[in-house]
């Protein structure tokens, strides 16, 4: 077993609307596993669809939202707050995702606001980050992630909730969607320098206990392989996590 667990997550982006949402949990093959942790972050208008059907069935599924606004309520058109999502029952959140950079215009001050706003309110944030292809033929993948990092890492409350309360995502820009995945050397090899960037900020032991899931094309054929990488904690997974199918294919290559 890992010594962080593993947390299989999967974001469904602008897919399965309510319907779509319920169908998937009624389909979707689970058994617990000890050390391993499923999590799916649906759209804001299927939170509590997905949340009546994993309570329902009795399934321990965690359900997250892909987004929210740093300020608790107010005069934002198109929004959603942490305390409208805590309402339903939602304790967690991703941030920083790469769509969210590239098409909503989110800072990395934009992306740290939110996440310190969403840990003040109590909740468990995943953080992505992630260079593009330009940037990594360039060499500059490790200043990237690094720059996408350092204010969250000179954060008080951040810092202090690292391995606790946050936990990162690495998902290389170029391989989202593409069927390009990072082979297991290039995702051990980023996700190894990451943590040593965890541990010469933050110390050993928090930097030990911060879970670093690698995400872009994950699908059954190569997870296993990713898997088995000593930084590698878990999957955040795009296009497979839609189908109940690929999803607990998944779920079950994670070893018991
Ligand atoms: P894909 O698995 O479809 O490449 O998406 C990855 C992703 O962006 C998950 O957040």
């Amino acid at each position: 077993m890992k010594p962080r667990g593993i947390l299989l997550a999967g974001n469904w982006k602008m897919n399965h609307g309510p319907t779509a949402a319920q169908e998937f949990f009624r389909a979707l093959p689970y058994s617990k596993k000890p050390g391993a942790t499923m999590r799916i972050y649906p759209s804001f208008l299927s939170l509590s669809t997905a949340l009546d059907s994993v309570n329902s069935a009795g399934k321990e599924i965690e359900i997250g939202a892909q987004n929210f606004h740093a300020e608790k309520s107010g005069a934002f058109t198109g929004e959603v707050s942490g305390p409208m999502l805590q309402e339903i029952g939602i304790h967690q959140v991703l941030l920083g995702h790469s769509e969210r950079r590239q098409y909503f215009g989110e800072t990395p001050a934009v992306i740290l606001k939110k996440t310190v706003s969403a840990l003040q309110q109590g909740f468990e944030v995943l953080l992505c980050i992630g260079e593009t292809l330009a940037e990594r033929n360039a060499g500059q993948t490790q200043a990237v992630l690094t720059h996408q990092l350092e204010s969250t890492l000179a954060d008080p409350i951040c810092a202090a909730a690292f391995g606790t309360s946050l936990h990162l995502a690495y998902e290389p820009v170029w391989a989202i969607g593409t069927g390009m995945t990072a082979t297991p050397a290039q995702a051990q090899e980023t996700h190894a320098s990451l943590r040593s960037l965890l541990t010469r900020t933050l110390g050993q032991t928090s930097a030990d206990a911060v879970q670093i899931l690698y995400g872009g094309s994950v699908t059954p054929s190569n997870f296993a392989e990713l898997l088995a990488c000593a930084d590698i904690d878990g999957g955040l997974v795009g296009g497979a996590s839609l189908k109940p199918e690929s999803f607990g294919a998944l779920w079950n290559l994670i070893p018991s």
